[in-house]
């Protein structure tokens, strides 16, 4: 039987599920049913969630919960996340009390500028293309001012526009690479619709322009989009204490003990790629668990983080160890973008809710808080993994997990779990020991 359809799209929502359910399903009444129950009641709140993609069937529920008890430049935050995966939530507090009692968490932004390219190709010389690149300019932004106007008015706007030849990668290939400050929005409209509009204008230019001669009048316009990768838009956080007050309840030896073994693990994953992409990983289990929060693009974060830790030529962990005159400093410095207005952040109503717990922060004060996120469950992870090991906190989480799926009532989880202190979690051994104790 085939399962390819045509005009799906059309579909009515109802004939979507109808579709899908008769197609895939033995039962699908039962399929149908499953869809159905993640409706939510209100119609107009799930008309809001229908309208966020095509082809919406139902939602998908991620866990929405909150790390309380972090203090980030002395002032203290509950960080909202929304994440699946269990013990992120818990590491997160925990690494938030932690440092609480140690000066908490420190965070500075070093720059918040994005950029942007127009992808062209012009039949003509470079050097006199730049000569006649200072026109050209005037031309694009008071061309595109229509777009800039409102940004400026907030306190930003187009900052620069330069124009890139590159024969080396393709022949007659140029770009234009601009740059924007876009204020409390992530702004990817705003650079979009600017570069399509450099676009328009620069091919305007070389049609006609009396600088232009008469066979290099074509300008192929290939693309113009933002670039995810943000290197100036940064953001820095870091924690640090004496090491001799690194573990409570421990002696001086333990604590230095301790604070060597952090900084082993983090050269580790500065040096070696294995290592690094699941170092890194654990930081974006914090970031992207408070950008779904606050509806904020995590691809787009993720993909520009990456590509930030390969910034040196090799890919290598984000976060960094120093231990020097007697002190532990653990620190971490990323590249990203992020808005707190426009897009889903206004429009997802646990989104809004989640800057409110955030006091309303700006852009600048919303990177603060993803990167001590990712700075907190780093912490959390490596420092699990330098001593307990990381299964003791996810085999916890895990067993529950597995106690959930089986049904096992709330009042007899309590032995099971008093069972497996000591014991490794699988699902079959939780089902047979359940099963054993009737
Ligand atoms: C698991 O989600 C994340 C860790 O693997 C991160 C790490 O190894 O640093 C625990």
């Amino acid at each position: 039987m085939t399962k390819n359809v045509k005009g799906f799209s059309k579909l009515s929502k109802e004939e979507k599920i109808n579709w899908i359910t008769s197609t895939y399903f033995s039962n699908s009444e039962e399929a149908k049913s499953e869809l159905k129950k993640y409706w939510n009641s209100d119609e107009n709140l799930q008309k809001l969630h229908d309208e966020f993609i095509e082809n919406t069937l139902t939602n998908f529920y991620l866990p929405y919960g909150v790390a309380p008890n972090f203090i980030i430049n002395g002032r203290s935050y509950t960080i909202p996340m929304a994440i699946e995966e269990s013990s992120v939530v818990a590491a997160l507090g925990n690494a938030a009390g932690f440092w609480a009692k140690r000066g908490g968490f420190h965070a500075e932004v070093l720059g918040t500028e994005k950029r942007g390219q127009v992808h062209f190709c012009w039949n003509g010389n470079p050097e006199y293309l730049q000569s006649l690149f200072p026109e050209i300019r005037s031309k694009l932004l008071v061309e595109s001012d229509f777009l800039t106007a409102k940004m400026e008015e907030r306190g930003g706007g187009i900052t620069e526009v330069e124009l890139k030849a590159l024969p080396h990668i393709l022949p007659n290939y140029y770009q234009l690479d601009a740059c924007f400050e876009t204020c409390d929005a992530m702004g990817a409209n705003f650079i979009n619709s600017c570069l399509e509009q450099f676009g328009k204008s620069l091919q305007e230019f070389f049609l006609t322009s009396s600088k232009v001669s008469a066979g290099q009048r074509e300008c192929e316009i290939i693309m113009a989009i933002l670039s995810n990768y943000t290197p100036e838009s940064r953001v820095r956080a870091w924690v640090d204490c004496p090491i001799i007050d690194l573990l409570d309840g421990k002696t001086e030896a333990e604590c230095f003990h301790f604070a060597r073994k952090m900084e082993q693990a983090v050269r580790i994953s500065q040096s070696d790629v294995s290592r690094a992409v699941t170092h890194n990983k654990g930081i974006f289990n914090g970031i992207d668990a408070l950008a779904v929060a606050t509806g904020n693009d995590f691809r787009a974060i993720e993909a520009c983080g990456h590509a930030f830790a390969a910034r040196n030529g090799q890919y290598a962990g984000l976060s960094d160890v120093q231990i020097q005159d007697g002190k532990f400093r653990f620190g971490i410095e990323l590249a990203l973008a992020v808005g707190v207005v426009g897009g889903v952040t206004a429009v997802h109503p646990l989104a809004k809710l989640s800057t409110q717990i955030l006091d309303n922060p700006s852009a600048k004060e919303l990177m603060m808080y993803l990167a001590v996120a990712g700075l907190a469950s780093n912490f959390g992870a490596v420092k699990a993994l330098v001593s307990v090991g990381i299964q003791q906190g996810h085999m916890k989480m895990h067993l529950s997990n597995i106690l959930n799926q089986l049904n096992v009532p709330e009042e007899r989880q309590a032995e099971i779990q008093q069972h497996f202190q000591d014991k490794t979690v699988s699902f079959s051994a939780v089902e047979e020991y359940w099963k054993y104790l009737g």
